[in-house]
């Protein structure tokens, strides 16, 4: 089954948005399988961001990713990826649509509340950065016959 890697990012959990962000990929029907808040070393920060090592935003990205903690969770399900990318929004949230959790609760691209793969490959590759193997949870939720038929 598809994973992807969802992560609240400082601002959003500095803000307070914790609760709302997880409740609305439960509401959607997703399965967590990983849940933790979690202080980034800059080492593993700038392993997940390596593509983005050449930007001019790079090391103020880094900053913000390590400027407190954040909440790692890893969903699982049909579709998991970019469903999750819709639900969060465009990158920048003034373009994002309202409904979506950048359109509903920021305003600046560098600091957009929140993280979402962008493949299912990098769900995978990201989740196994994030969260090391006891740490993630295989289990059934009750409602699965109400959610897909
Ligand atoms: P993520 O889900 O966080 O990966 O965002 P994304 O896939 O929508 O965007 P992308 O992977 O291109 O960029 C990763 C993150 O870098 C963004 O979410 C922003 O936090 C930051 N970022 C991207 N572009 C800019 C920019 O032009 N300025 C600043 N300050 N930050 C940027
Ligand atoms: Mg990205």
């Amino acid at each position: 089954v598809e994973q992807t890697y969802v992560m609240v990012k400082p601002d959003g959990v500095q803000r307070g948005l914790v609760g709302e962000i997880i409740s609305r990929f439960e509401r959607k029907g997703f399965k967590l399988t990983g849940l933790k808040l979690f202080q980034c070393p800059k080492e593993l920060a700038e392993e997940h961001y390596k593509d983005l090592k050449a930007k001019a935003f790079y090391p103020s990205l880094i900053d913000y990713i390590t400027s407190g903690p954040v909440v790692c969770m890893a969903w699982e399900g049909v579709g998991v990826v970019a469903s999750a990318r819709k639900l969060i929004g465009s990158t920048d949230p003034l373009q994002a649509e309202p409904g979506t959790i950048r359109g509903d609760l920021a305003v600046q691209t560098g600091r957009n509340v929140i993280h979402g793969s962008d493949s299912p490959e990098n769900g995978k590759r990201e989740t196994a950065l994030w969260f090391k193997e006891g740490e993630l949870c295989e289990w059934t939720p009750v409602q699965a016959p109400w959610l897909r038929e």
